[in-house]
This record gives C-alpha cells, sequence and structure tokens, in this order.
C-alpha cells in the first residue's frame, strides 16, 4: 500500500509544462495503482492566495482546473480529488509546522527569491511560509510519493527535512515522503527564452503552450520557437537548448524515446522536424480540450469535489490531531 500526493495552483491556464511535468505522470500513476494504494491530487487554491488574485477570475480558475484534471484521465473511483482550501486541516497544520520551521530556511528558497524579485512591492509574508503550506498538504495524508516537476524537488527536500524534525523531537509521526521527478519532461522551457521554465505567468504569450490552446495557435508557437542557427537534431539542452526543448516535449507528447527521435530526425531540417512536434502536441491535447468541456458543464463535477473532500478531510483529521497530540495541543490525556 503506497500513498501519493500531489497538487496544482489554479492560478490561470495551465501549460504544456504542467501537463507534461505533473498531471501526465498523476494518471500514470493512478493506471498503474493497486486498489489499496491511496491517491490525493488537489487544487492547491490556498498556495493561489500568496499572490494578489481577482477573486471571480480565481473561483473560476478552480472549476476549471478540476474539470482538466478529469479531462486529461484522473479518475474519481481511483484518486480522491478536492480543493485544498475545503478541508481545512490544510490551514491547520500549515500554521503547526511554521512552529518547528527557521526563518533561514524560507528565505534560500528559490521560488521564494525569484517572485520576490518579480513583485516589487507588498510581498505578503504567505509567500515565504508556501513552502511549509505544501508540506503541509504532504504530511497531512502521510504520502509516499510525490510526482511534480524539477521546479519543486527544493521544496520537497524542505518537507523531508520538516517531517524528520518533526518526528525527532515529538516522536515518529510522519512518513518521510520522496519526490516522484521524471527524467524527461520534469523542466518544460520557454519556447521564446529555452534558459527559462515555460510558466503559466510569462508575459510572453507565445513562449508558453497552454493546454487550452486552439491548433493554430499551438502550431504558430511551435513554428516562432527559438532554435539555434546549426542546423542538426540533437539533443544538448546545453548548446542547443531550444532544440533539446522540442525534442523533450515531442517526447512526451508521443511516448518515443529521444534517441528514437534523434535517429529519425538525423537527416532533417528544424521546419520539418517542428511540424512534427506540432502534429504530436496538437494530437496530445485535442482529445483533453473536449472532454474538458463537457466535465465544465457536466453535473458530475461538485459531486466529485463534495466526495473528494469528505474522503480528503477523514485521512487529514486523523493526522492532524495525532499531530497536536504530540505536540501538547489537547485538554485530557
Ligand atoms: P505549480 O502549480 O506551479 O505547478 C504544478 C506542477 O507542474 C509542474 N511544472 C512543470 N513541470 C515541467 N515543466 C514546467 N515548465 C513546469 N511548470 C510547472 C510543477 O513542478 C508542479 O508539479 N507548489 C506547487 C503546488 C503544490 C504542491 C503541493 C505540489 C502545492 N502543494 C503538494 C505537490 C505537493 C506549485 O506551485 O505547482
Amino acid at each position: 500500500m503506497k500513498t501519493i500526493v500531489s497538487g496544482i495552483q489554479p492560478s490561470g491556464t495551465l501549460t504544456l509544462g504542467n501537463y507534461l511535468g505533473a498531471i501526465k505522470n498523476f494518471v500514470t500513476m493512478q493506471n498503474e495503482a493497486s486498489d489499496d494504494d491511496n491517491i490525493f491530487i488537489f487544487i492547491a487554491d490556498l498556495h493561489a492566495l500568496t499572490v494578489p488574485q481577482d477573486p471571480a477570475a480565481l473561483r473560476k480558475n478552480v472549476r476549471s482546473l478540476a474539470a482538466l484534471y478529469l479531462a486529461c484521465g484522473l479518475d474519481p473511483n481511483k484518486s480522491t480529488l478536492f480543493i485544498q482550501s475545503e478541508v481545512t486541516e490544510h490551514a491547520e497544520i500549515g500554521y503547526l509546522l511554521q512552529t518547528i520551521t527557521y526563518i533561514g530556511e524560507l528565505e534560500r528558497m528559490t521560488q521564494y527569491k525569484d517572485k520576490m524579485q518579480k513583485q516589487v512591492a507588498g510581498v505578503s509574508s504567505a509567500l515565504l511560509t508556501y513552502p511549509v503550506l505544501m508540506a503541509g498538504d504532504i504530511l497531512l495524508y502521510n504520502a509516499d510519493y510525490v510526482p511534480v516537476g524539477e521546479d519543486q524537488r527544493q521544496h520537497l527536500e524542505l518537507t523531508r527535512n520538516l517531517a524528520e524534525r518533526f518526528n525527532s523531537r515529538f516522536s515518529d509521526t510522519f512518513t518521510v515522503p520522496k519526490p516522484l521527478i521524471a527524467k524527461v519532461g520534469a523542466k518544460i522551457m520557454s519556447l521564446q527564452d529555452p534558459t527559462k521554465k515555460m510558466s503559466k505567468s510569462d508575459a510572453l504569450e507565445k513562449a508558453s503552450i497552454f493546454i487550452l490552446d486552439q491548433e493554430n495557435v499551438i502550431r504558430k508557437k511551435i513554428a516562432s520557437a527559438v532554435t539555434d542557427s546549426d542546423g542538426s537534431i540533437k539533443f544538448d539542452p546545453v548548446n542547443k537548448p531550444g532544440i533539446s526543448n522540442l525534442l523533450s516535449i515531442y517526447s512526451c507528447a508521443s511516448n518515443t524515446s529521444i534517441e528514437e527521435l534523434v535517429e529519425k530526425y538525423k537527416d532533417s531540417g528544424y521546419g520539418e522536424f517542428k511540424k512534427d512536434v506540432a502534429d504530436a502536441v496538437v494530437n496530445l491535447l485535442k482529445p483533453i480540450q473536449e472532454k474538458y468541456n463537457y466535465y465544465l458543464n457536466s453535473k458530475e463535477l461538485d459531486e466529485i469535489l463534495d466526495n473528494g473532500r469528505d474522503k480528503a478531510s477523514y485521512f487529514a483529521r486523523k493526522t492532524l490531531s495525532k499531530m497536536k497530540r504530540k505536540m501538547g495541543i489537547i485538554r485530557k490525556k
């Protein structure tokens, strides 16, 4: 029996990076899981609040992400799908874990430093404590594995440290989770600056492919992806970051190894290669988009989220009360 936990922030439209680095792996793990495994996949709306959000847009984005999870193949009979804020234990464990987290270790987080730099005025204190909330998300369910993209590795390391710290201070309580980071696809890069991660919040629209982009938009974005003048199709992220990124995308989208693709395109030019990458991405995303529209307007969506909330709450309550008891937050012994 194993437990798998992961989440995604409902901040704007999801990118191909979110799909290949995270959701695709959630679905694979779900489909390979046995009946007694527990999989919790949630919508990290509390995390989204660490930067200013328009309330109406946030509400819409939460629903949209729920529909997207289903459209991508998450099955509510196998995975518990829920909204983070509806299981209030997340906020509570976040606070309790803050009491054993050092400010210095939070200030060292690269994502915090990056976001801090971008957001000149009014940085919320929640942006600093964000990784503690994330640790709580994972420890609440005693996760064994956490499938994430490369950019979450440092947060997982902190989660492991907090679990070990708590266990040694208050006796064995939490499972120390392991990150699951795919070999290919864990860091999809911007199409316009392939030395930078593809991101939902990139100001340059054509830098990212969004899961809900129309076919012609996807084709245009891939055709105008930045490459190099060398002309050969090889996997070399240092010297050929643009082509290497397209190879990673193509490999994940078509379930073909990078070696096979390099061999296939050894005599081809960039134009032909890019066209085939675009075909693979369109073929991948089209069925998801069709199912997305179905789920977004379906009645099942609320029922699935209600059931997910109830199931997740059951597990979360148990862990939290154990944790509080160990910390002395209990009236009677
Ligand atoms: P978020 O919402 O930024 O991203 C969701 C997932 O997508 C992955 N990802 C990428 N993978 C490959 N290439 C990219 N360009 C790319 N961009 C994003 C991320 O690594 C992530 O797996 N803090 C998390 C959400 C979270 C969470 C958790 C995750 C909250 N609590 C508990 C796991 C467990 C985040 O902001 O992800």
